[in-house]
């Protein structure tokens, strides 16, 4: 079988999409492996989770590194150099990242976004999606650049928005569309990157 990119998920807390992706990865003919899941946060569930498929997780705390966002991407960064990473997938990663590591990952940085970008960047979508009555909501794939929730888009799904929906009923079906969403716009990228 020929080599596969090896990829990193950065996550902040529970991981279902880090989740989804070490799911679809297990078929033998998925284009990418998942090498390694980093946190920014040591309690993040997601850590656990990703051990149990085998998988190297660490958490990387940005804490000791103060107010130096660059220094602590720095650490970040060596850690996906020395595991030979070639793709980074954002999965629910709630920290801003400096110019210096989208540009260092420029074109195989992806992140997942709870909305149908460009419309509702930022945090509380489901909140501000129904806020405003909107009746279609989605999810967006798209390759990391130096705005936040910007960069060229990869895949979107679209889902509608129901009467009666809380933002909890919203969230759900949205997420499960995530679920799918990921794996595939992972694998379009993989299957341009040279590992
Ligand atoms: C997901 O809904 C993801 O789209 C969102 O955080 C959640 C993480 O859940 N990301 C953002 O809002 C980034 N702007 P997960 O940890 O279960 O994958």
């Amino acid at each position: 079988m020929s080599v596969r990119p090896r990829v990193a998920v950065l996550i902040s807390g529970r991981g279902s999409n880090m989740q989804a992706l070490l799911d679809a990865a297990k078929a033998p003919d998925y284009p990418a492996e998942i090498a390694l899941v980093l946190s920014n946060k040591p309690e993040a569930a997601g850590l656990d989770i990703a051990r149990g498929y085998g998988v190297m997780a660490q958490a990387i705390p940005s804490k000791p590194f103060g107010r130096d966002r660059e220094a602590h991407e720095r650490a970040l960064d060596a850690m996906l150099r020395e595991r030979d990473i070639a793709i980074v997938c954002l999965a629910g990663y709630m920290r801003i990242l400096t110019p210096w590591l989208v540009n260092r990952w420029s074109g195989r940085m992806l992140n997942i976004h709870p909305s149908l970008l460009p419309a509702y960047k930022g945090l509380d979508t489901h909140a501000r999606v129904l806020a405003a009555g909107e009746a279609r909501h989605g999810c967006t794939v798209h390759l990391v650049t130096d705005g936040m929730d910007e960069g060229p888009i990869v895949a979107q799904t679209e889902v509608p928005v129901l009467a009666g929906d809380t933002e909890a009923s919203l969230a759900a079906r949205v997420l499960a569309q995530e679920h799918l969403l990921y794996p595939a716009a992972l694998a379009k990228l993989a299957r341009t990157v040279t590992p």
